[in-house]
């Protein structure tokens, strides 16, 4: 008999909010796999996440409830409450910003992390009881399936492959991991008992997936450099003792009829119509979490010295940053928010005119604002100093209408598929940055349009679905049993 998909991640597909409100769950994670569990019969494990998911979660006395996907079709999610103080340990000291920062190589080593007590109990007494708790109730939901598939998702979630892997050895384990994966030096900033517990929690899965090539390279060397295993680099498989693991890429995918959707919503073309109205010549986009990793500050210092340099712009061109706040309750998130406001304000104050305001910082999440901004934009930046993958290199070039330019960090996972198309940058160059916002602005219409059909065409050759598709081929190839989930298929 087919059995559900088991997923399983730190941030569930919708959050309760106070007054009853739900929201759908943000960022890339949630996005690809929603794509998923709208089509498979899927179970989505998730933490509950504010005290309304808690209260969810009783109300539904711990069990699996019904969710209806925003694009049809129901899914099951089961929302799992963890101690707060414990949960408060692991999201924003364990997880946020320890090991985030260390796969986006954020830390300025001279002066951070110090690693106190305060960040060894939020391993044990935090990310661990997180992990334990989220563990269980993937064994609850798991009892008496034969030959269950468990797929785990991202930084938050490395111990939990272990303890699943130890209550039943029969359950075939994936991991993706979302965020890039770093090299062996950067790993040597945690005490070696955390990073192998960290190791051998993730070399706990039957199968771990990356974005891409890189980043599945130096999960690899990794494995090699700082637990001596036998690694095998032509086939990507680490061999421990009794078994071998499988390290693959899957770069995610957009559902591009999803974000045209979208640009077709009556409060987007609102939107779009404001925007028209305020237009200035030139439009210059960027649309990010105000995350450390993205890298927002050398792109207004680098629109700073485009106007200095080229000072013919002036009053021409406005630069629109949409930054959704986040992790707010992490010291360094809070100070690098202010950080950007003070940036926006010289640079404003130093070009600005009257009725010119040359950055417009908008502080907020909102899907259709963001599109209807990807609508107009002339330049898209994607400057992240490190970046998983980056889905806004990819959803702006399907909806905008003006042959707008990409400008992509050479550190985004999209750059190993896009970077041929768009205007690669060097994230740490401030002047390339500067000289590619200007080659951006006057190139040719024919070579604009060329490069934007170039990206519509790799963005579209794959959907979510062939993300899905590839990752359970490779399960049932590396299993040899036929596990009923993976044969299901979409409705
Ligand atoms: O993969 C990284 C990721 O999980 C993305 O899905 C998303 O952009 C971000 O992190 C969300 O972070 P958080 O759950 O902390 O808001």
């Amino acid at each position: 008999m087919a059995s559900p998909l088991i997923l399983v991640s730190n941030r569930g597909p919708v959050t309760f909010q106070p007054g009853g409100e739900v929201k759908r769950g943000t960022g890339g994670l949630v996005t690809a796999l929603i794509g998923l569990a709208t089509h498979r019969d899927v179970t989505w494990i998730a933490s509950a996440m504010t005290p309304e998911d808690a209260d969810t979660a009783s109300r539904h006395g711990g069990r699996a409830f019904p969710v209806r996907a925003p694009g049809g079709g129901e899914y099951m999610v089961k929302l799992v409450a963890s101690d707060p103080q414990a949960y408060e340990r692991f999201y924003n000291i364990t997880a946020n910003p320890m090991l985030w920062f260390i796969q986006h190589y954020l830390w300025d080593l001279s002066n951070a992390p110090d690693i106190r007590r305060n960040e060894t109990e939020a391993f044990e007494f935090g990310y661990n009881v997180v992990n334990e708790d989220l563990a269980r109730a993937v064994l609850e939901e798991i009892e008496g399936l034969e030959h269950p598939v468990v797929m785990s998702h991202d930084y938050h979630l490395y111990t939990l492959p272990a303890l699943v892997r130890q209550a039943r050895p029969d359950a075939f384990l994936h991991h993706f991991v979302h965020i890039p994966w770093s090299q062996s030096d950067s790993w040597r900033v945690l005490p070696s008992m955390i990073r192998e517990e960290l190791y051998h929690g993730i070399l706990a899965n039957d199968i771990i997936g990356f974005h891409t090539r890189h980043y599945r390279s130096n999960f690899l060397q990794c494995c090699d450099d700082l637990l001596g295993l036998e690694v095998d680099y032509g086939r990507g498989a680490v061999q421990l003792e009794d078994r071998e693991v499988w390290v693959r890429h899957y770069p995610l995918p957009i559902d591009a009829r999803a974000v045209q959707e979208v640009a077709r919503r009556e409060r987007t073309l609102a939107f779009e119509e404001e925007l028209l109205r305020r237009r200035r010549e030139f439009m210059i986009l960027r649309v990010d979490r105000a995350d450390l990793s993205k890298n927002v500050l050398r792109g207004f210092n680098a629109f700073d010295l485009f106007l200095e340099q080229h000072p013919e712009f002036r009053e021409r061109v406005s630069f629109i940053a949409q930054l959704m706040p986040s992790r707010t309750d992490v010291p360094e998130y809070t100070e690098y928010l202010e950080r950007i406001e003070a940036v926006v304000a010289v640079v404003n104050h130093r070009h600005g005119s009257p009725d010119w305001m040359p950055i417009q910082l908008k502080l907020r999440d909102d899907l259709e604002e963001a599109v209807a901004a990807y609508k107009h934009y002339d330049v898209l930046m994607v400057n992240a100093m490190f970046d998983g993958m980056n889905l806004v290199a990819k959803e702006g070039p399907m909806v905008n209408e003006r042959a707008g330019v990409s400008i992509l960090s050479e550190n985004t996972g999209a750059h190993e598929e896009l970077g041929e198309y768009a205007l690669s940058v060097n994230p740490f160059d401030i002047q390339e940055l500067s000289d590619s916002i200007h080659a951006a602005l006057t190139m040719p219409l024919a070579e604009r349009r060329e490069r934007l059909e170039g990206l519509r065409r790799v963005i579209t050759s794959r959907d979510p679905g062939d993300w899905i598709d590839e990752q359970l081929g490779d399960i049932a190839g590396k299993d040899g049993l036929t596990r009923g989930v993976v044969q299901a298929r979409e409705a």
